[in-house]
């Protein structure tokens, strides 16, 4: 085994939510111990509340077109999106959407995203978010990112935690938890193997 295969993988959690009063670091708390629980991840959860974290609407014409601060921002993200073998998002469902936050960070970034896995933890009312996933699958592969099949969704989601933030059903939610982060583990390993022999988007 190379050096490069045996390191952790490292996991991006993105949270994508930016609401005030917001419930997503319920559900983004839970998901990040879970995920180092697992034990073969270096997780890095990326919270795009932070104003260090946030990008602004208009998209920059070139790089010399951001302020100073902004460049920060841009660069911060990239060096943390670049870092990462393999994405999880969590998102809630707005009008039957992801949030616009969650949106202006994909289009901000490009190869950052590209020959890398992504996993979803959804969040909402009756549909648990599910719409908002479906919706996400058609944006990474133009991204040229690859979506796990298993989700984590909650529906009513402020009936599924404990005042503690556990799931209500504990086992069996961390029990899919870690089913999702198998999955995105496979992927994450055999794309970062891939990458490794030969550029994105270039035969051997
Ligand atoms: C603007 C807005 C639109 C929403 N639309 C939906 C929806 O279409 N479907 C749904 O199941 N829940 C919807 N909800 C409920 C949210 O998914 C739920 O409140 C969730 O907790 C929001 O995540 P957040 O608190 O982390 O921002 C909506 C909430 C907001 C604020």
């Amino acid at each position: 085994m190379s050096a490069q295969s045996s390191a952790p993988l490292r996991l991006a959690v993105i949270v994508g939510s930016v609401r005030e009063g917001r419930f997503a670091p319920v559900v983004s708390e839970w998901f990040a111990g879970e995920a180092r629980a697992y034990g073969t991840y270096e997780v890095d959860v990326i919270d795009l509340a932070e104003p260090a974290n946030t990008l602004p609407l208009v998209l920059p014409a070139s790089e010399d077109s951001v302020t100073e601060e902004v460049g920060r921002i841009w660069s911060s993200l990239a060096k943390r999106l670049d870092a990462a073998d393999a994405f999880v998002v969590i998102t809630p469902e707005y009008n039957h959407s992801f949030p616009a936050s969650l949106k202006n960070t994909l289009d901000w970034f490009h190869a950052e995203w590209q020959a890398k896995p992504v996993g979803f933890v959804s969040y909402g009312g009756m549909a648990g978010g599910q719409r908002a996933v479906e919706q996400l699958r058609q944006v990474f592969p133009e991204l040229h990112a690859v979506t796990v099949r298993d989700t984590l969704s909650f529906a009513m989601a402020g009936n599924r935690f404990d005042a503690e933030g556990r799931p209500v059903d504990e086992e069996s939610t961390n029990a899919a938890a870690k089913g999702m982060l198998a999955q995105l583990e496979w992927w994450g390993l055999a794309l970062r193997e891939a990458r490794t022999k030969s550029p994105y988007g270039k035969a051997d």
